[in-house]
């Protein structure tokens, strides 16, 4: 028997795939098409977070029908650094963003509070109009009540989930589905 290398020994088992590769792609184009439509004539900015939110980014704005430019921040998160609520911008956006029409683009949103903070960051630049698009949407761990979430992916329980950009210690990312993860240590599973 082959012995595990260090990262396998140190993560995590993934379990059960929660949203499979086929089922992420189709959602994702369904969201780029209601986004096409409702931003008609307007000046879009995505906005996203470094790191999670750049695979849906990347796939939702291959799709949209209209033109639309990206942008993105990184800021220290919550749950790693700091569970009092304070979070702190490491990279600022590099566009301007009054009278754009923004659209912050999460991968998930699961208590609000990152969110939250990137909203209110956001709103002192005076956008035209900023709304929320999350691919999933942990709504039982929710804190902030009032988030204005105008395109969701999935609904998911209250589970600890990776890949498609959601990590675990800066691991799994780059599966292309999205798994739950197990509490004993354990190997990356075929991409299938
Ligand atoms: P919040 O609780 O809504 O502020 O989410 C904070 C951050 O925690 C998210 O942006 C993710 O980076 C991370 N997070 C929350 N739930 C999960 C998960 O199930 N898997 C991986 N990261 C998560
Ligand atoms: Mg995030």
């Amino acid at each position: 028997m082959r012995s595990l290398s260090q990262t396998e020994t140190a993560l995590p088992a993934l379990g059960d795939i929660l949203v499979s590769e086929a089922q992420l792609q189709a959602r994702v184009r369904e969201l780029a098409a209601e986004i096409s439509q409702d931003y008609a004539g307007q000046d879009l900015l995505l906005v996203t977070v470094l790191k999670g939110g750049l695979y849906f980014l990347a796939d939702l704005s291959r799709h949209l029908t209209l033109p639309a430019a990206i942008d993105f921040m990184a800021i220290t998160s919550y749950r790693a650094d700091s569970p009092s609520g304070v979070a702190r911008l490491l990279k600022d956006l590099d566009e301007d963003i009054t009278g754009r029409d923004v659209l912050l683009v999460e991968d998930i949103i699961d208590t609000g509070l990152t969110a939250a903070y990137l909203l209110r960051v956001l709103r002192t630049r005076s956008p035209a109009s900023l709304a929320i698009c999350t691919l999933l949407d942990k709504t039982a761990r929710r804190i902030v009540p009032t988030l204005p979430i105008r395109y969701r992916g999935f609904e998911i329980p209250d589970v600890f989930v990776v890949g498609y950009g959601l990590d675990f210690r800066q691991q799994y990312r780059t599966l292309p589905y999205i798994a739950v993860l197990k509490d004993e240590p354990g190997t990356i599973p075929d991409r299938r």
